[in-house]
Order: C-alpha cells, then sequence, then structure tokens
C-alpha cells in the first residue's frame, strides 16, 4: 500500500490505470477509521482492480463552531487497518494541498441540503459537495462508496453526480453497528460512558419504529408519536430533529410508502450523532 499525499503524483497512478484498463474504486474517508470504513473498503476490493481511500478531514464542511480542530486523528492505526483490508493506496493530502491560497471554487446542491442535517449545520453540505467533486476529479473512480449512516450525504451527492453529468456510479453501503445497535462513528470516541449506554436509544427507537410500519402502520403522525416518546425516555438525549421523508428527494411524506427514510439527529452531551432506517425500500 502506498500513502500519496499531492494530487499530482495520484492523478500520475490513476493515469497509469486506467491506460491498463483496470478500474478504481474509491472510498472517501475523514480518517478515524471503524468496520464501517472497512466494510466500504471490502465492497471496493471485491468490484475493482484497485482501491484508493481518500483521507482528509475537510475543513470546509465544519462550521465555525463545529469539531474540525479535534476531530479525531490517527493515521498509523488508520494506515495499518487500511492496509489490512486490502486498500492499494491512501491518498492524504494535506488542507494547503486541496485548498491553495486563493481557492475560489465550491460545488452546491440547492433546497435538499436545506433540510435535516443542513438546518443545523449551514454550509455543510457546501463542503461535503466540493470536496468530493474534487475527489472525484482527482480520482476518476468508476465506483465511490458510501455509507448509508449518512444517507442525506448520499442524496446530495447522488444529485451532484446526476445534475453535472459526472461519469462514476455511487454505491451505497449498509450502516454497520456496534453490538448494541449503535451505528458505527468516528464521533463515538467523544461520548463519556454515560451518554455512549444513553446513544443505544437511537437505534432502539429506529427499530421499533421500523417494526411499527411492517406490522401496517403508515401515519406519519403514529410514527413520529412513538420516535418522540421513547426518544425522550432518555434523559441524556437532546433531539436536534425526528424526519419521515422520501429518500430520493427529502420532502417530507404524511404516509410511509417506498423508499421513506426515516432519519434521527440527537445530541448526547456536546456529540451530535445521526442514525436512520430505510423503510418500503
Ligand atoms: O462522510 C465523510 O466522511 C465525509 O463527509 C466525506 C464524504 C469523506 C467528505 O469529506
Amino acid at each position: 500500500m502506498r500513502v500519496i499525499e499531492c494530487i499530482k503524483d495520484l492523478k500520475a497512478v490513476v493515469r497509469t490505470q486506467k491506460r491498463q484498463n483496470r478500474s478504481v474504486g474509491f472510498v472517501p474517508t475523514m480518517g478515524y477509521l471503524h468496520e464501517g470504513h472497512l466494510s466500504l473498503v471490502k465492497m471496493s476490493v471485491r468490484d475493482n482492480d484497485m482501491t484508493i481511500m481518500s483521507i482528509f478531514v475537510n475543513p470546509t464542511q465544519f462550521g465555525a463552531n463545529e469539531d474540525f480542530d479535534k476531530y479525531p486523528r490517527d493515521m498509523d492505526r488508520d494506515m495499518k487497518l487500511a492496509e489490512m483490508a486490502g486498500v492499494d493506496i491512501i491518498f492524504a493530502p494535506t488542507v494547503k494541498e486541496m485548498y491553495p491560497d486563493g481557492y475560489k471554487t465550491y460545488v452546491e446542491v440547492e433546497d435538499i441540503t436545506k433540510v435535516l442535517c443542513g438546518k443545523s449545520r449551514p454550509g455543510h453540505f457546501r463542503g461535503v459537495t466540493t470536496v468530493v467533486a474534487k475527489l472525484f476529479n482527482i480520482v476518476e473512480p468508476e465506483k465511490a462508496y458510501f455509507g448509508q449512516k449518512d444517507a442525506q450525504q448520499i442524496t446530495v451527492i447522488k444529485k451532484m453526480v446526476k445534475d453535472l453529468h459526472m461519469n462514476l456510479e455511487v454505491i451505497t453501503c449498509p450502516i454497520i453497528r456496534e453490538e448494541d445497535g449503535l451505528a458505527m462513528s468516528s464521533r463515538n470516541v467523544y461520548l463519556s460512558n454515560e451518554e455512549r449506554k444513553a446513544a443505544v436509544i437511537l437505534s432502539k427507537s429506529l427499530f421499533e419504529a421500523e417494526k411499527i410500519v411492517l406490522d401496517g402502520e403508515k401515519r406519519k403522525s403514529k410514527v413520529m408519536e412513538h420516535l418522540v416518546k421513547r426518544i425522550h425516555s432518555e434523559p441524556l438525549a437532546k433531539i436536534d430533529y425526528i424526519e419521515i421523508v422520501d429518500s430520493d428527494d427529502l420532502k417530507e411524506v404524511e404516509v410511509l410508502e417506498k423508499n421513506t427514510l426515516i432519519a434521527v439527529a440527537v445530541k448526547f452531551g456536546n456529540t451530535r450523532l445521526i442514525d436512520n432506517v430505510l423503510v418500503g425500500g
């Protein structure tokens, strides 16, 4: 496995791959890898001749009061895990390499970035689409792999890829969970022991909601009522949002039919966690 920091060097490797008709799979990450990231790598290794993973904590997707500085980083550990999982190249650019002085260009998807997480994190998705568009241009993958945990991110990236006629397939991979159900996230390390225990309420309440729908309840009001009650039953949980939306356009639905996303964002202390289930898929 090679670690490359320069865009120019990575482009040279990609050019050679293309000349040899070898497919490139891409796993974009901000590092501090967990089983969720490694499951994306597994899919990419299975489907492609070469797997490139980016590790870049992207400053443009963090708000001024967010956790860019304290976002967990451990390059040595990440390199070992990535190599064991079958990554061929880690692309780990510096902020200066990605955003040199005088940088002025941003990519923005409208409307669907203003709801759910976009409401409490203004500018977040503009940063995500900007960096992902840049990474796609550098890596030129045939396929790029993203986790379903960031459901809105996937909807937004798929829309960007479609609207900008980008030449790649975005693959959605299932959420990987801890044994008690908590969705894996690099931010879980911020949780105190008490908060970590309390955070199980997210997956618990979502699985219950899923069961309620599978058992025949299709009214949003009823499913919502259950979610609010269950999450509020956990004193450490402070709800940011609970939304029931169409997973393609993120518009609210009144009746849970095909492709409905039940998504929650909840704060435990200073840590904001998200989780979701897709029903009627
Ligand atoms: O999901 C993430 O880790 C990030 O948002 C991504 C896609 C790597 C862009 O920085």
